[in-house]
């Protein structure tokens, strides 16, 4: 049996955090119920403190939705997290997700922090926050340039004070998947009680390495992705929901699967591109106009005698109707008979 990745959306968070995203109350909603149709297990629904209409949407989605957690993300500050937490109260399953930076660039120049600080930080919020809700996430901002050494004590101390889900974003999408593996590895073999949280990864795709980090990540240890719908995000984006998903559903070799009805990945795709303004690239992977689009002749006679020779994923599988043979310059008789034949033509030969 394949072991279950937790899939965690932030389309409402981070994702609306891409420059030029933003959605009112009922477009966020419509949001969050597709997210639960799609069967995502924890919807990250916004940063409660930001605003008094963030605070408004977090709450309106934990008090709707049943069927998934939803987080509301809160700084190390006992405002931010009280502000999250009456945000998310209302949830079947509400989670508070707290963070902190641990890299030296972030401690020294944003946070102005010591490393004694940071960890005093660590554990008057986690600690605070598990005092509120039984479920707590805590994040080290910028793990992927933290010390190796100062995450495990970072971490330990986190799950000491009450965190049940440990997130360790590669926030500026610099590390190489080997790398970003080998710090899930260390951490996992490293820290004493790991084995009280859950493992979970948070990518950003400066590099276009968000996906390859994240299954890295998974591959080896990690039971949560982060993720985002379309990939959008901060800069160039998250880890993509889609993707990520798909890769894990089309290589059962690997022994991992979501929950994820993948049958409705097309439509929210859709939803969220039309509701944050942000259109999908055309070659997008899974979900781009021309995902299933063929174009070259022989391709299209590949495809037309066989879907396969072509094609790795069913467009069924994702919510895309069919393959789309496309008539092209490029295009043959084999395209031509099979677009005649669609609007009920049945050409000769000698029509060809
Ligand atoms: O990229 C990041 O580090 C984040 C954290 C708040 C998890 O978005
Ligand atoms: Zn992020």
């Amino acid at each position: 049996m394949s072991d279950r990745v937790l899939i965690f959306d932030t389309t409402l968070r981070d994702g609306e955090q891409s420059p030029g995203a933003s959605m009112n109350q009922e477009e966020k909603l419509s949001i969050a119920r597709l997210l639960q149709e799609l069967k995502v297990d924890i919807i990250e629904a916004g940063f409660p403190i930001a605003s008094k209409g963030d605070f408004n949407s977090v709450q309106a989605i934990a008090r709707e939705i049943k069927d998934c957690q939803v987080a509301g993300l809160a700084r190390a500050k006992h405002e931010d997290i009280e502000t999250a937490w009456n945000a998310v109260k209302d949830a079947k399953n509400p989670r508070i997700h707290t963070f902190i930076a641990t890299s030296p660039i972030h401690m020294q120049y944003k946070l102005k922090l010591t490393e004694e600080q940071v960890l005093e930080k660590i554990k008057d919020s986690v600690s605070f926050a598990r005092n509120l809700c039984p479920n707590i996430e805590w994040s080290c901002e910028d793990g992927g340039r933290s010390s190796i050494d100062f995450l495990y004590q970072c971490i330990e101390l986190a799950i000491s004070s009450g965190a049940t889900t440990i997130n360790i974003p590669d926030t500026v999408g610099y590390t190489l998947p080997y790398e970003f593996g080998d710090i899930i590895k260390n951490v996992k073999n490293n820290v004493p009680n790991i084995d009280q949280a859950i493992i979970s990864v948070h990518c950003h795709n400066d590099l276009g390495l968000a996906v390859a980090n994240s299954l890295n990540a998974v591959e080896n240890g990690a039971r949560q992705v982060e993720c985002t719908i379309n990939g959008i995000g901060e800069r160039a984006g998250n880890t993509s929901l889609e993707e990520v998903v798909m890769i894990m559903r089309q290589h059962p070799n690997l022994n991992l699967d979501t929950k994820i009805n993948s049958k409705l990945l097309f439509d929210t795709s859709n939803l969220v591109s039309e509701g944050m303004g942000m259109p999908v690239q055309p070659n997008k992977a899974i979900v781009g106009a021309n995902a299933f689009a063929h174009s070259s002749g022989i391709h299209q006679d590949g495809v037309i005698k066989n879907r396969e020779t072509y094609e790795i994923i069913n467009p069924l599988d994702v919510g895309v109707n069919e393959s789309a043979i496309i008539l092209t310059a490029r295009s043959g008789r084999a395209a031509l008979a099979y677009r005649a034949k669609k609007i009920g033509y049945n050409l000769s030969k000698d029509e060809l």
